[in-house]
Parts: structure tokens; C-alpha cells; sequence
């Protein structure tokens, strides 16, 4: 297994220089060579795909900023009836505006917290009413809403815990459930995006870590029971598009940093000191201003995962330097990955 799971990118591989780093110092060094045509593992074929026309609906969470944005926009542009959730449509969000501005029949935004039963609840009802039939379903759903935040485990409060699981893991449970009749009824799609923290654990990022590995698990419990039933169920696993989304910003940071500090434990405060506080909070700046700008390889990745007729079980937007690190992280020995990465 895991040489059919290296084979297909690694096949690819000689040509280029390949540099990497422990990832929080942003300092990379010479690894290995791969060539210039390889293909970067988020740019897939579209053969055998099915048809978007003719009203396949497909609902998208967390559509006021970055991926989920992009994502109602290319999806309308293929054809699907979109459902774009916007966590903030009712307090006029710019980005639920935006989608709106298009005035189109098939771009539909819809008020969308996924942490509140009560709104997941409605937004099936919206879809359901706005089916032909809804005896024979909808297509698909892209369970993309997400928050994040850094710190330390023992800098992270149990509220941070709860606040960020409630969205990335139980709201993707939940949503989940709610639409499964209508999936299960058109034999559709569910579409979950994780991280590549879904699949390998960094310092500093466990409240993030622990809710994205949860959703690796549940989509892969989903996707045995599904299977019987006809509905496909894929993990898109972005790599670092930070600087491309809403998901950190420069204030962002600051905000939490100052935060976590004034709520720390005299304790940990007094350990490990406002220099060593600072210096990681340095490092997670630098990791957001690192990444790819480009959100096309994860648009088209969850663009596959819709339309493929054969969609992949994962798929992994992100650069070579992450790509390599998850393949070592997940495969190797922890004695030897921790070695190059970690310490
Ligand atoms: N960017 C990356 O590098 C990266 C990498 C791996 C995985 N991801 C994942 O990709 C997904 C999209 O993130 P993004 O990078 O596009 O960040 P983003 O621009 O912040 O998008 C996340 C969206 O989710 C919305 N949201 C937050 N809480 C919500 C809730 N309770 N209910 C419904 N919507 C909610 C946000 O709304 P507001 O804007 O109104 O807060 C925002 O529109 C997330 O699951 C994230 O974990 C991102």
C-alpha cells in the first residue's frame, strides 16, 4: 500500500531542487531533485466527469471568504445550482454581497452557521424547496467552513479547544447529517475539507490539528458506510494558502497572541517567558505570509471530487515542500521524521 501510494507522485520525480525546513523558522535546505513537468498533485484530468447541467445542486458552507468564495463562483460557471452558506449573509457580509451582485438564479447564498442546529436545519429546507424533485436529491456538499488559531498546548485555553472543534468538526458533523437524505437520495457527493494538518500534526497547532484529524476520521467512517448507498465521499487536503484566504491575518494574530498571553496561567507565563512567547507568535506570522496565493489547485481539486466519475478518496493541494513532509510525517518512522522536522 504504501508503495502504490508513493508510486504515483514519486514516479514523477529527478529533474529540480527540492529545499525544506523544520517549517517554523522559515530557514529550508537542498533535499532532493524532482523534475519540471511534475505535476502538482492538486491538477487532475477531467475525464469521464458528469454532468453539472441540468441543476445539480450543491451547497458550500463558509462562502463569505476564501475557498468557500471562490468555490460558489466556479461552480455556478460549470453549470451546478449553487448554494453558497455565508456565516455572516444577514449582517450584510461583503462576501455573501458579492455572490448576490450576480443576480443569478443558480447562485443562491443562504444564512449558514454551522454550529447552530437550527440554521443547518433551514438551509435543507431552502434546498430541498428549491429542488425540481427533491425525491431525487442533491448532488453534493462541500463542508468547507472553518476557523483556525496557533498556540501552544499549554497556551491553549479549553474554550479555544471547544471554540474551534464546534466549528471544524461537529459543524462539519452536523451539516453532514442533515443533508444526508437529500445526498443519499441523488447518490451525490460529499466533499470535506480537511488540511494537510488533517494528516500530520505540527507544534503550536494542536487546537487546529485535533479537529482536522476528527474530520479525516469521520469522512472516513462516511465514506465505508456510504459506499453501499452509491454516495462518494472525498477529503481535499490543502497544503499553506494562508496568504491567499481569510483564514489568518496580520491583526488576526496579534489579536490571539495578545489574548493567550493575558490568560495564561501565572505558571506557564513565568516558565516559559514573554521571549519565548514572542518568538513562536514571530514564527506563525511567518508561516502566513509563506504560503501559495494561488487557490486554483484546491478550486479544482473539490471541482474534481464533484464532477470526476471516479473521485479521488484524498486529494492534496499544496506545494512540494509540504507534499514531501506529509509523505515522510505519514510514513516513516516517528523516531526519524520527528528528526528532520520536528526537532
Ligand atoms: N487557507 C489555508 O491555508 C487552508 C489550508 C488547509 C485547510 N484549510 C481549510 O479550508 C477551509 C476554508 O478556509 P479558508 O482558508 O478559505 O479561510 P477563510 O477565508 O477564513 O474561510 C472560512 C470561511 O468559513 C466561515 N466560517 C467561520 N465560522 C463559521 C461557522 N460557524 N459557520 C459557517 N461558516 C463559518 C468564515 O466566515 P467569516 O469570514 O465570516 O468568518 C469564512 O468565510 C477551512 O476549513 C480551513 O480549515 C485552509
Amino acid at each position: 500500500m504504501l508503495t502504490a501510494r508513493l508510486s504515483r507522485p514519486l514516479s514523477k520525480l529527478p529533474g529540480k531542487t527540492l529545499s525544506f525546513s523544520n517549517g517554523e523558522n522559515g530557514t529550508r535546505r537542498t533535499l532532493l531533485f524532482y523534475p519540471a513537468s511534475f505535476v502538482p498533485v492538486g491538477r487532475r484530468t477531467y475525464a469521464d466527469a458528469v454532468n453539472p447541467v441540468g441543476s445539480k445542486a450543491v451547497l458550500v458552507t463558509g462562502c463569505d471568504s476564501g475557498f468557500g468564495f471562490s468555490l460558489a463562483k466556479h461552480l455556478h460557471s460549470k453549470g451546478f445550482l449553487v448554494f453558497a452558506g455565508c456565516l455572516l449573509k444577514d449582517k450584510g457580509d461583503a462576501g455573501a454581497k458579492e455572490l448576490d451582485s450576480l443576480k443569478s438564479d443558480r447562485l443562491r447564498t443562504v444564512q449558514l452557521n454551522v454550529c447552530k442546529s437550527e440554521e443547518v436545519e433551514k438551509a435543507v429546507e431552502v434546498v430541498r424547496s428549491s429542488l425540481e424533485d427533491p425525491e431525487k436529491g442533491m448532488w453534493g456538499l462541500v463542508n468547507n467552513a472553518g476557523i483556525s488559531t496557533f498556540g501552544e498546548v499549554e497556551f491553549t485555553s479549553m474554550e479555544t479547544y471547544k471554540q474551534v472543534a464546534e466549528v471544524n468538526l461537529w459543524g462539519t458533523v452536523r451539516t453532514t447529517k442533515s443533508f444526508l437524505p437529500l445526498i443519499r437520495r441523488a447518490k451525490g457527493r460529499v466533499v470535506n475539507i480537511s488540511s494537510m494538518l488533517g494528516r500530520m500534526a505540527n507544534p503550536a497547532r494542536s487546537p487546529y490539528c485535533i479537529t482536522k484529524f476528527g474530520v479525516e476520521a469521520f469522512s472516513d467512517c462516511l465514506r465505508y458506510e456510504m459506499h453501499p448507498l452509491g454516495v462518494k465521499v472525498c477529503v481535499v487536503e490543502p497544503g499553506n494558502f494562508i496568504a491567499a484566504t481569510s483564514l489568518y491575518s496580520a491583526e488576526g494574530i496579534q489579536a490571539i497572541a495578545n489574548k493567550m498571553w493575558d490568560e495564561l496561567p501565572e505558571v506557564v507565563r513565568k516558565d516559559y517567558g514573554k521571549k519565548y512567547f514572542d518568538e513562536k507568535v514571530a514564527a506563525m506570522e511567518t508561516y502566513c505570509n509563506s504560503g501559495s496565493t494561488d487557490t486554483t489547485p484546491v478550486i479544482n481539486a473539490i471541482t474534481h471530487a464533484l464532477t470526476a466519475a471516479n473521485p479521488y478518496t484524498r486529494y492534496h493541494p499544496m506545494d512540494y515542500y509540504w507534499w514531501l513532509r506529509m509523505q515522510i510525517m505519514t510514513h516513516l518512522p516517528g523516531a526519524i521524521s520527528d528528526r528532520i522536522y520536528i526537532h
